[in-house]
Formats: structure tokens, sequence, C-alpha cells
């Protein structure tokens, strides 16, 4: 899809996010925490827009000063595999990279065969196992991507 737009979110796009999201995930993530995560990191939000409409969106936090968590990622049903997360992903990426983020973070349902594919087709590699990190008792996959590489003194 070359003509989709990634963007910041906006204020206005709660609405459309609510509906991919719960689009997207059995155990969807409240309207107010999507919220929040719009106002405390703004620029580590991002939607893709398809002929004035947003079919998707990532959501991220700078934890500590150069680790962000990738928070969620998901596009809407109707328009998936045609590279969409992938071009929200890479945006994202991009992004981080300039606000000096070192290393991206994120956890994976085991079962999430798409999601594991798209985190490495983007360089995340598996770190660990937390075993029965969701509620339904399924393990979750730690993945991780370096943007720079360790500096020499990162573990004095
Ligand atoms: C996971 C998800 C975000 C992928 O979105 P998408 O726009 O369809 O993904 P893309 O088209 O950008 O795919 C990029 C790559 O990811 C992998 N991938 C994506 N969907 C896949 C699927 N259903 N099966 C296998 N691999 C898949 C492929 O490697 C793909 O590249 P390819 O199409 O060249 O083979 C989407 O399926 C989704 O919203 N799922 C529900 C929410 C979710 O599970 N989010 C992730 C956990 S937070």
């Amino acid at each position: 899809m070359p003509s989709v737009e990634v963007r910041p979110v906006r204020a206005e796009d709660i609405g459309r996010i609510v509906e991919i999201e719960k689009a997207s995930f059995k155990d969807a993530y409240p309207r107010s925490l999507l919220e929040n995560l719009m106002t405390l990191s703004p620029e580590g939000f991002l939607v893709a827009v398809w002929e004035g409409r947003i079919i998707g969106y990532v959501s991220s936090i700078v934890e500590r000063r150069h680790t962000a968590r990738l928070v969620s990622v998901a596009v809407h049903p109707h328009y998936r595999r045609r590279g969409v997360a992938w071009r929200l992903m890479a945006e994202l990426v991009k992004t981080l990279k300039n606000k000096d983020v070192d290393e991206v973070l994120l956890e994976v349902r085991e079962s999430n065969k798409a999601a594991i594919r798209l985190y490495k087709s983007l360089g995340f590699q598996p770190r660990k196992i937390l075993q029965k990190y969701y509620e339904d008792g399924e393990n979750a996959l730690v993945m991780s991507l370096r943007l720079k590489p360790p500096s020499a003194t990162e573990n004095l």
C-alpha cells in the first residue's frame, strides 16, 4: 500500500484507534489507557492513514532514558498483510533513534506467530520467556532491537 501515510497521533484519532484495538485483541486495552499513552508519549504513538482513514497504529513509551518499550501495534483486519505494520514499526524505530533511544523492548504472546515474524523481519531478537505472563496463563516472549551498539562502559 504505497499511498499509506504514517503520522503522529492526534487527540481526535482516539475513536478509530479504540475500534482497531477491539477488532485486534481479545483483551483490548481500555480507551482510558490508550488516551493516557497518547498524552504521555505522543511522539511514540503513530497512526497509518489510507484514503483519510486510520487503518493501524503503534504505541511505545520511553521507560528509562535510553530504553523504549513497544506497547502495542495493530492493523485493522481488513488491511493486514500489506506491509502496514512494517511501515508503522519502521517509522517508530526511526523516531526512537532520533530521540537517542539505544534499545527497544517488547513482549509478545508465544502463540502470536504473525507478530513474532513481523518483529524478526525488523531485526528484533528473542531474549527470554516470561512464564505465565498473561492473565490467561500464556507465556510471553521478550524480544529486543538494539539501535546502537552497547558502549564499552554500559555495564560498569
Ligand atoms: C501482527 C499485525 C500487527 C501485523 O500487521 P500487518 O500490517 O498485517 O503486517 P505486515 O503486512 O506489515 O507484515 C510484515 C511481516 O510480518 C509477518 N506477518 C504479518 N502477518 C503475518 C501472518 N498473519 N502470518 C505470518 N506472518 C505474518 C510477515 O513476515 C510479514 O511480511 P510478508 O507479508 O512480506 O511475509 C496484525 O496481524 C495485527 O494487528 N494483529 C492483531 C494485533 C497483534 O497481535 N499485535 C501484535 C501484538 S502487540
